[in-house]
């Protein structure tokens, strides 16, 4: 018997509003299907500050005020993804921002199929590794440790 050890990371998904009613079942069983493990789950609507202090990068971008209030209409899920290489991963199951890039260059993405636009656009991934853990500590306060972000597998020789 070996062990071997496969370092996992963390990533934060989130199913925006414009997705809640429709696509939430298919794109879990999507996340499912790709071995994802979902260590955190949460659905619920973002207050505004939330949703302001969420987005608090893009604070200065003229886009914000929609965004913010669009992220607040309604409940969302918003999940912690458990996987090697998970950040990088979850971003190509999505696609690009903006579906109509999408549609051109990753026509299999939850975001071709599913976005109306760029700022209805289905789904959220962190972009990196930090932003993933800053975001995970905001909405469910800070978890887990090393314990959590590596995993063991046993595999029979
Ligand atoms: S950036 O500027 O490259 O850092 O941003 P990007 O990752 O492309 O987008 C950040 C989030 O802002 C949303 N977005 C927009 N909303 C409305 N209108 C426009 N033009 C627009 N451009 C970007 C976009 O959906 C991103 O949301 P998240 O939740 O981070 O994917």
């Amino acid at each position: 018997e070996i062990n071997f050890f496969f370092p996992k990371q963390r990533t934060m998904a989130v199913i925006k509003p414009d997705a809640m009613e429709e696509h939430k079942g298919v794109i879990l069983e999507e996340i499912h299907g790709r071995g994802f493990s979902v260590t955190q789950l949460k659905e619920m609507v973002l207050s505004r500050e939330m949703a302001e202090e969420f987005y608090k990068e893009h604070r200065e971008k003229p886009f914000f005020n929609q965004l913010v209030e669009f992220m607040c209409r309604g409940p969302c899920m918003i999940l912690v993804l458990t996987k090697e290489n998970a950040v990088e991963e979850w971003r190509a199951m999505m696609g690009p921002t903006d579906p109509e890039k999408a549609k051109e260059k990753s026509p299999k993405s939850l975001r071709a199929r599913f976005a109306a636009d760029i700022l209805h656009n289905t789904v959220h991934g962190s972009s990196s590794e930090q932003h993933a853990d800053e975001k995970i500590g905001f909405i469910f306060g800070d978890i887990g440790g090393d314990a959590e972000l590596s995993g063991d597998k046993t595999i029979s020789a």
